[in-house]
């Protein structure tokens, strides 16, 4: 039985948002690293965390730490309905029909797993295709991997166009062929900072009778997600790279879908009734949370929720979207000596690039020494690496309490990286 989740409750900001005043949330931001004011472009790997999701996380272990469900004290009533509440927010968070359709996982890894693992098991059999993109995080690659090994199906990957970044869309069709059971691709690409068009491919496979996941590390911290009007099967993202703390995620799963799903991990919490020989299941989406979950982790990615969307998902998204192409266009004034990666316009918040002669590692290493913290490496992406004939890349990623002035800075000290490297 599918509830509706409750009506949103935050305050919007006004229309223009003081980026700047919103740095004050971060005490993090205002320290020296090797002597120089820290620069922190290292947000598509994590987000920091600002004062109210510190605040929530204190007061949970302060004032209303208990177990969830099984206890019928104060304590355990209040854990549970706190816990409770954020899956609900959860649900508000990507429009959702009912909360029943919110699993709380360890992040977007483990989200992808239960569904290869739970979903994969009873409908993917030998000969059918799973259909991924040449874009994939590891995250959305390896999962499938396990389950092809273990039912005999194939993986296929969507092709990146060139260097700029982009699914082929025009041969869309091609690749969803009757044999293709599921279609798992990321909604923003971790390396490049291509912007999928999920809600049309989504459509596409649908019609065909394929079931889809999104990926939505990089993009549900990032700008406004619907799963009804993506009208993806799966949607999964991790409350980390959202402001929210590390050890909890989401896994949206269309109400219908998850009934039909056998559980996945066995334990208290997720039964109706156990006897010594077998056991039967509590409906979706317990049935899905074997043990004790991370209460607290749900609790501070509810109030990062609640941050976000005060600031208002659509401005953050408009705010990002500006840093990125304000870097890439900085970027790309240096001319021969970079090359860059992901698309040229309409690029999500962050930029992958490389110096000529200089490898990723010692440019991260020598930044890391002016107080810019950047990634270097394969960003566990390494055969779309291969692809582009790199082992890694270098990535500046943005979020919205990240400046203009940051990136200029940025710049500077790529410059004399350059210069250094060149003599
Ligand atoms: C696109 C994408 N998918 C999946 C992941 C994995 O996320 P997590 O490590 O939080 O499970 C990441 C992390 O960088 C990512 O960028």
């Amino acid at each position: 039985m599918l509830t509706e989740s409750a009506p949103v409750r935050f305050k919007p900001m006004p229309d223009k948002v003081d980026w700047r005043a919103l740095r004050g949330d971060f005490p993090i931001l205002h320290q020296q690293v090797h002597g120089h004011p820290l620069i922190y472009f290292d947000n598509a790997a994590t987000t920091q965390k600002p004062k109210p999701v510190v605040s929530a996380l204190k007061n949970y272990y302060e004032h209303d730490n208990a177990n969830v469900h099984r206890g019928i004290h104060e304590l355990s009533n209040r854990a549970t309905a706190a816990f409770e509440a954020a899956r609900s927010r959860s649900a508000r968070f990507i429009n959702a029909r009912s909360a029943e359709e919110i699993i709380f996982t360890r992040g977007t890894t483990e989200g992808i797993n239960l569904v290869a693992s739970a979903w994969g098991q009873k409908n993917i059999k030998a000969g059918d295709t799973i259909l991924l993109t040449e874009m994939e995080h590891h995250s959305n690659i390896v999962p499938w991997q396990l389950l092809a090994g273990r039912t005999g199906a194939k993986l296929a990957f969507i092709p990146v166009t060139g260097e700029i970044g982009m699914l082929d869309m025009s041969r869309l069709d091609e690749w969803l062929t009757p044999s293709v059971k599921l279609l798992a691709l990321t909604h923003i690409s971790n390396s490049l900072g291509t912007i999928n068009p999920v809600q049309e491919i989504c459509a596409r496979a649908r019609k065909l009778g394929v079931t889809t996941l999104v990926d939505g590390a990089q993009s549900a911290g990032h700008r406004s997600v619907d799963v009804q009007e993506i009208g993806c099967d799966f949607f999964v993202f991790s409350s980390h790279k959202m402001c929210g703390p590390t050890g909890i995620g989401v896994l949206f799963g269309r109400g219908e879908v998850l009934e039909s799903m056998p559980p996945w991990q066995g334990g208290g919490e997720m039964i109706l009734n156990v006897e010594y020989q077998t056991s039967s299941w509590k409906p979706a989406p317990h049935r899905f949370e074997a043990g004790t979950p991370d209460i607290s982790g749900a609790v501070g990615l509810h109030a990062a929720m609640d941050y976000l969307d005060g600031i208002g998902r659509d401005k953050i998204a408009h705010h990002d979207q500006e840093l990125g192409a304000y870097a890439f266009s900085k970027l790309s004034q240096f001319k021969s000596g970079i090359r860059l990666f992901g698309p040229h316009i309409g690029r999500a918040g962050l930029v992958s690039f490389l110096l000529k002669d200089v490898h990723a590692h010692d440019l991260v290493t020598v930044a890391d020494q002016r107080g810019v913290a950047l990634r270097g490496g394969h960003h566990c992406n390494q055969p779309l690496m291969r692809k582009f004939g790199v082992e890694s890349t270098a990535r500046a990623s943005f979020y919205f309490y990240n400046t203009t002035e940051e990136i200029d800075r940025f710049i500077e000290v790529l410059r004399e990286i350059q210069k250094f490297f060149a003599t």
